[in-house]
């Protein structure tokens, strides 16, 4: 069983994780978020010099509660991209050096492969095909995953990701960063009918969710001109309700258009628990099995990333040692083709 140390600096957490094909043996992250909290968003400087620090204790705590030495290892895996370009590079540098001193292959991994991938750490039996909605901060995708390393894009959102979507919502609100799940929150408390908030019309299987912010700014301003007092929970409610309406019926709409069984879902966004619930309830409805990663393993995290790099090993995936940081690298793999191995 291919057994690697997986390393993530995308964005603000710095992680590392040992994981033994469908399973991690340890891990370990250390997040930035209250530092990037007093700023209201992530300061990607910030990001990079906490990582550049984190790293040597991040890998050696995933290193030590998985009780391995390096020699028990067969690869060093890293991600290159999505993500903060500095923030990236922090993490592609010291697992450069860790497979240059430890002698082992270095295994490059597309971020949001990994999203996709944190679901078999939480369901080992789950095999392609199946279709995936992958919604994070910045992506927001429907793909078919014909097999483990073959997947079609057929649907994308056309500006803002959904999870960009919550948290500039969140912002109207005047909720503090990290917006998206104390949006999530507070929604729990609201009625979505309050506001009116129309599920925008967008052609075929791509979602748009830009236009929102500001129908939620205008819905919000109408009602205060009408003098009447509306909840900060209801206008979460209301948001949040438009955002999973869109995402769900085009992923259930792309379900049938494909025949599909099975539907996964991806990346942050996949913490929210409307998300979740709608998921299943209309999976239980059509019939679709259904299956999204535990609340940990939602967010950024390493395990994924090792996970998805044991797949990739396992297909002859290697980067050499001028393995470069690739802030836009699109979901279509490594390249710009629809096979993660070229
Ligand atoms: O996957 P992720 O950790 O980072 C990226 O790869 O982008 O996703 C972070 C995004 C943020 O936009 C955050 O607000 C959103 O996921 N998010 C949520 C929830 N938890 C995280 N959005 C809505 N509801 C949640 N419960
Ligand atoms: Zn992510």
């Amino acid at each position: 069983m291919t057994r690697i140390l997986a390393i993530e600096t995308s964005c603000d957490e710095t992680a590392a994780a040992v994981v033994e094909g469908r399973k991690t043996l340890g891990a370990f992250v250390s997040t930035q978020m209250k530092e990037h909290a007093l700023y209201g968003g992530v300061v990607p400087e910030i990001a990079s010099r906490r990582h550049i620090e984190n790293l040597p204790y991040v890998v050696s705590e995933a290193m030590k509660r998985a009780g391995v030495a390096p020699e028990d290892l067969d690869a060093v895996a890293v991600t290159q991209g999505p993500g903060l370009v500095g923030a990236l590079l922090c993490g592609i540098g010291y697992a450069k050096a860790l497979a240059y001193g430890w002698g082992k292959p270095l295994v490059p991994v597309n971020h949001i492969f990994g999203h996709i991938c944190a679901n078999y750490l939480a369901e080992p039996s789950l095999k392609p095909p199946y279709l995936c909605l992958v919604v994070s901060g910045g992506h927001s995708h429907l793909c078919y995953m014909e097999d483990e390393t073959h997947l079609h894009v057929l649907g994308a959102t056309r500006d803002d990701a959904a999870g960009e979507a919550f948290d500039k919502a969140a912002r109207v609100i005047g909720l503090p960063y990290p917006g998206g799940p104390l949006l999530d929150e507070l929604a729990e408390k609201g009625t979505p009918q309050t506001l009116g908030l129309r599920v925008p019309k967008v052609e075929g299987l791509d979602y748009s969710f830009s236009g929102l912010k500001t129908a939620l700014i205008q819905a919000v301003e109408r009602k205060k001109k009408a003098g009447e007092e509306i909840q900060p929970a209801d206008i979460a409610a209301s948001f949040r309700y438009v955002v999973v309406e869109q995402l769900l019926s085009k992923a259930f709409q792309c379900v049938s258009e494909t025949g599909t069984d099975t539907l996964v879902l991806a990346g942050g966004v996949s913490a929210n628990r409307l998300l979740r619930r709608e998921t299943e309830r209309r999976g239980r409805e059509a019939g679709i099995r259904v299956f999204y990663p535990p609340l940990a393993l939602c967010t950024d995290n390493a395990e994924m990333i090792g996970c998805a790099a044991c797949i990739l090993y396992e297909h002859g995936i290697r980067a050499g040692l001028d393995l470069n940081a690739q802030p836009s690298l699109r979901l279509k793999g490594h390249t710009a083709f629809d096979s993660l191995v070229p």
